[in-house]
């Protein structure tokens, strides 16, 4: 059934155009300036199409510990913020670290409403499922404390998960990203080749990559990208580091309480530099839920939820003029599409898959936190007046979010190219 989306605007290279787009078979099948035939008409009213925004962070909590969210729910809060494809994380009880859990976790996805890939864990010892693991978008290393026991430490055991790994997500902080750096360069040098030239001689050679999650701080950044291996990093920022400060915790406590940690005004500033200068390749939520009564313990759980609130934050940074259009789409869709090798999305070409996002870019409206479909239902941000949300999400052609009402419609496991 086709659908055409009537008096779109569409970003191209930060110019805006007028366009209407014909969605069929569940892909973009024209951007045209013409009215073709289509069994169903939606009025776009002007307001902004995106791609829809790719998540390469998400902790949907499924299975273990699904009191907290579920693949559902998780999903529903997606589309309410405009994103269509997530990536999930392992750290879920059992975690993702066998191909046997994989497959399960495969199987309790199918109740999602938007699109969905895996990153796989990896542990001191599941170097044979790493290779094994089909279909999956990275394999994830906790060299930090998180969410779960996953913790590994042991230097030669990472070398051949990097290895093994064409591209490793790394959760380091401060001077481990360093030593994960050093550790990455070392997995691919012989020990006559540790000077520092033959290092960027080698970089050329390496084709595995290191995608840093969550970079927090300035010295982070640094570490993340002042090395010789620039060509196969990829650096992440969350919303909660550009948008929020650790003079947040003086307010919110546990709810800003996440890893890493938040940090000092001149890291954020540090961090929104590194957006301008294009040292940083991806915004992703690293949503992760916890519920209230959870971060109300003493020994209360790190982690906040994104999925709902980091395109109206990012939106309404445009709107105050701190970052364009273009930009949000470079980091939100086109990269993390381009990173992780995402057929087939996070373009607004025609051919595409329609996984769309509708932006009405004037509206204004508080967080709050009684509007979340996130099964734990609170956000940081809650009382911010934002202007700039989405109002629409197509996910696969079908639309699963209309302002304010979620339909239903099961969306399919994302493939690779490579
Ligand atoms: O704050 C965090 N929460 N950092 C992590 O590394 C894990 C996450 C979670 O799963 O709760
Ligand atoms: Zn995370």
């Amino acid at each position: 059934m086709p659908i055409l989306l009537k008096n779109c605007r569409i970003v191209v290279n930060e110019k805006v155009y007028s366009k209407n787009i014909l969605i069929k078979n569940g892909k973009i099948s024209k951007i045209t300036n013409k009215e073709p035939k289509a069994d169903k008409i939606i009025d776009v009213k002007n307001n902004l199409v995106l791609p829809g925004l790719i998540d390469a962070h998400v902790h949907m909590r499924e299975p273990g510990l699904t009191h907290k969210e579920d693949f559902l729910t998780g999903s529903m809060a997606a589309a309410k913020g405009g994103i269509t494809t997530f990536l999930d994380m392992p750290n879920t009880i059992p975690p993702t670290t066998t191909t046997a859990v994989l497959e399960e976790k495969r199987k309790l996805a199918k109740k999602s409403i938007v699109n969905y890939g895996f990153n796989f864990g990896a542990t001191l010892n599941n170097i044979s499922d790493i290779k094994k693991a089909k279909n999956v978008a990275a394999v994830k290393i906790y060299m930090d404390m998180t969410t779960g026991a996953m913790k590994v430490e042991d230097y030669d055991t990472i070398k051949e998960i990097f290895k093994a790994s064409k591209l490793t997500i790394i959760h380091a902080e401060d001077i481990n990203i360093k030593n994960a750096v050093d550790i990455f360069i070392k997995s691919f040098m012989s020990k006559a080749h540790v000077e520092l030239k033959n290092q960027k001689f080698l970089s050329n050679k390496i084709k595995n990559r290191l995608h840093v999650a969550h970079v927090s701080s300035e010295k982070e950044l640094r570490y993340a990208k002042n090395n010789p291996i620039k060509k196969q990093m990829t650096v992440e920022v969350t919303p909660h580091h550009l948008f929020m400060t650790e003079k947040d915790i003086q307010t919110l406590g546990a709810f800003a309480e996440m890893k890493p940690g938040l940090k000092t005004e001149q890291d954020k500033k540090a961090l929104w530099q590194g957006i301008h200068d294009g040292m940083i390749d991806v915004i992703a939520t690293d949503h992760a839920p916890h519920l209230k009564e959870e971060k109300e313990m003493a020994n209360y759980p790190f982690g906040v939820p994104g999925l709902e609130t980091m395109l109206p934050l990012l939106l309404d940074a445009f709107n105050s003029n701190k970052i364009s259009l273009k930009k949000i789409m470079q980091l939100c869709c086109e990269n993390p599409a381009k990173i992780f090798k995402i057929k087939n999305k996070g373009f607004l070409k025609e051919g595409y898959d329609a996984d769309l996002v509708i932006a009405d870019l004037d509206k204004r409206q508080a967080v709050r936190n009684d509007d979340l479909l996130t099964k734990c239902r609170w956000s940081p941000f809650e009382g911010k007046i934002l202007k700039g949300w989405p109002v629409t999400t197509i996910v696969n052609g079908n639309v699963v979010y209309d302002n304010g009402e979620i339909k239903d419609i099961k969306a399919k496991e994302v493939q690779y190219a490579g």
